[in-house]
């Protein structure tokens, strides 16, 4: 697997990082026009102070960036810099960077190396780490895309300072999303102070190494950590991507751990703890959406297999599972988790 270094001030030690994987040569800095403001030129000297060739790109900031006429427009951009299979792309921002520079990557000259600098807190614990890359269709998000893992991943937590406190919550989603499926300590850590930012941050990313290393292509045990994702993907359909990513994922755990509690699948007290949790962050613990609505939207979930889903279980905070369902199954579960 790939290799991760998670150290505050580490922005500074990019190129000499990329040094110690072999990379040289060019480098294409790619990145969104609010994240360049911030932190390109100290990426680029970072990386020209090793000897790379630096070329950069900005992209507009936010989800209408991860499309095919982005993508188009960044692959053109690679060749006229002259890139080869020896330089590397280095992706320096949050999800939707990240995604668009990986596919860029994984697909220029049928692949060349790639290194993310996530600098979002959910792109950090999450989209930074296990290789999916891709854009969005107009049918529906990450249609298109391919698994690309980075040569490396640099994660800073100090680039997380000058983040907006509503873009930050909303990668405590996701933080929230690793404790109940795998971690009870992490769990209890919550809701942390800036001190323990660092040790909640690693204790997500060693959680996702451990499933990726384990389901790179996402078939089976990776599929934890959509917990909460499938009901999650309809309520942002469903608020016209109103509602951002995070705030729907908590939502979306919410009312699965109220259908597993239904189900009697888990106690009381642990489906309140996590719904509690998730109040306390200052995430969404329910939206307005019916069971029925949302069951439109998951029936054109990429996640389908035919007739049957898995759904992603709530067992207890620290264990969640793969269960294998019938449609009719997962509109009872709909049902038990959300209004009717
Ligand atoms: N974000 C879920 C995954 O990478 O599999």
């Amino acid at each position: 697997m790939s290799e991760t270094v998670l150290r505050r001030g580490a922005l500074n030690e990019l190129g000499g990082l990329m040094r110690g994987i072999g990379c040289m040569g060019k480098a294409a800095l790619i990145s969104d026009v609010n994240v360049a403001g911030l932190f390109m030129s100290r990426a680029k000297e970072a990386l020209r102070c090793e000897g790379f060739e630096v070329f950069t790109h900005a992209v507009p900031a936010g989800e209408s960036s991860k499309s095919l006429s982005r993508y188009g427009e960044l692959l053109g951009f690679l060749a006229e810099s002259g890139l080869t299979r020896s330089d590397t792309v280095v992706a320096l921002g949050g999800g939707v960077v990240g995604d668009l520079a990986g596919f860029a990557a994984a697909t220029y000259l049928r692949g060349i190396r790639l290194v993310q600098v996530p600098t979002s807190l959910l792109a950090c614990v999450d989209s930074s780490v296990g290789g999916k890359t891709g854009v969005d269709l107009e049918q529906g998000k990450n249609l298109a895309g391919a698994f690309w893992q980075p040569a490396l991943t640099l994660i800073d937590p100090d680039l997380l300072r000058s983040l907006p406190a509503e873009i930050y919550r909303d990668g405590l989603a996701e933080i929230v999303k690793y404790a109940a499926i795998r971690d009870r300590a992490l769990f209890d850590l919550l809701p942390y102070d800036l001190g323990e930012e660092e040790e909640v941050i690693r204790r997500c990313v060693d959680i996702k190494r451990e499933l990726v290393s384990r389901d790179e292509r996402d078939r089976g045990e990776r599929q934890l950590l959509n917990f909460g994702h499938s009901f999650g993907h309809a309520f942002e359909k469903l608020s016209g991507y109103s509602l951002s990513h995070g705030r729907a994922v908590a939502a979306g755990m919410c009312a699965m751990a109220r259908a597993s509690y239904a189900l009697g699948l888990c106690s009381a007290e642990d489906a309140s703890s996590l719904i509690g949790m998730v109040h306390v962050l200052g995430l969404p613990t329910e939206t307005p959406y019916t069971a029925e609505e949302v069951y439109g939207c998951v029936l054109s979930d990429k996640k389908r297999q035919g007739e049957r889903m898995t759904l992603i279980t709530f067992h207890g905070i620290g264990d969640c599972r793969l269960t294998c369902c019938s449609m009719d199954e997962l509109r009872q579960a709909l049902r038990l988790g959300l209004p009717v």
